[in-house]
């Protein structure tokens, strides 16, 4: 009788937790920095205010959503710098990531906002809080590219025509820079976000996390411009 109610205990227990780990999705993270106009940038993707707001060479924001990506030949459209990372404390941070998401497409996340909460490397447990600015052909599914100035170009390059990068952008084209002390040589805007790289991420190699989509922070909209249709951010 003993037993049977101690079977029963740990059954109950191994009930709950399954319970509360099937409602976290599970996802995984990369890192890029191309300095294109993300394709959240274009009307139309989904159901919003307005694109996310792109800027031109010179790190002006651009009105006219449909001006050419600088990454292609002749495109003055750029990734705004301020559309890098930045911690609010050892905990806590924000920025933008490029995103695919399971048996979804850009109208449901361009712009929305997800909390990240890394679950492996040595950022585990941190908080990183992302708008959705734009996807990538080459992204599995549930699938992060977290913007990071230095985080590599990846499959298409706008450094080198807008900042006069190397000509795979600085560091490998995948996965960029290795070492902090090579954001000292970053154009002046970029700088603070290639050290969030090192200082709260902690270099972190590609860490896995589970996210859940939140209300968009009014700080994220306040930079990207983009607010989707129902949300209020605050
Ligand atoms: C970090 O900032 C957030 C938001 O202000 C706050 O809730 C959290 O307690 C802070 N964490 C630490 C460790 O200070």
């Amino acid at each position: 009788m003993l037993l049977s109610l101690t079977n029963l205990a740990i059954l109950s227990v191994v009930a709950t937790v399954s319970t509360v780990e099937a409602q976290q999705k599970t996802g995984r993270t990369t890192r890029y920095w191309d300095c294109c106009k993300g394709s959240c940038g274009w009307s139309g993707k989904a159901s919003v205010n307005q694109p996310i707001t792109s800027c031109d060479r010179n790190d002006n924001p651009l009105t006219n959503m449909g001006a050419k990506n600088g990454c292609e030949n002749g495109g003055q459209a750029y990734m705004c710098t301020n559309q890098s990372p930045w911690a609010v404390n050892d905990t806590l941070s924000y920025g933008f990531a490029a995103v695919k998401l399971t048996g979804q497409n850009e109208g449901t996340w361009c712009c929305a906002c997800y909390k990240l909460t890394f679950t492996s490397g040595p950022a585990a447990g941190k908080t990183h809080i992302v708008q959705a600015t734009n996807t990538g052909g080459d992204l599995g599914q549930n699938h992060f590219d977290l913007a990071m100035p230095g985080g590599g170009v990846g499959l298409f390059n706008g450094c080198t025509s807008q900042w006069g990068a190397p000509p795979n952008g600085w560091g490998q084209q995948y996965g960029g820079i290795s070492s902090r002390s090579e954001c000292d040589n970053f154009p002046e805007k970029l700088k603070p976000g290639c050290y969030w790289r090192f200082d709260f991420f902690q270099n972190s190699d590609n860490p896995d996390v589970t996210f859940e989509e939140i209300t968009c922070p009014k700080v994220l909209t306040d930079r990207s411009g983009c607010i989707r249709n129902g949300q209020n951010p605050t």
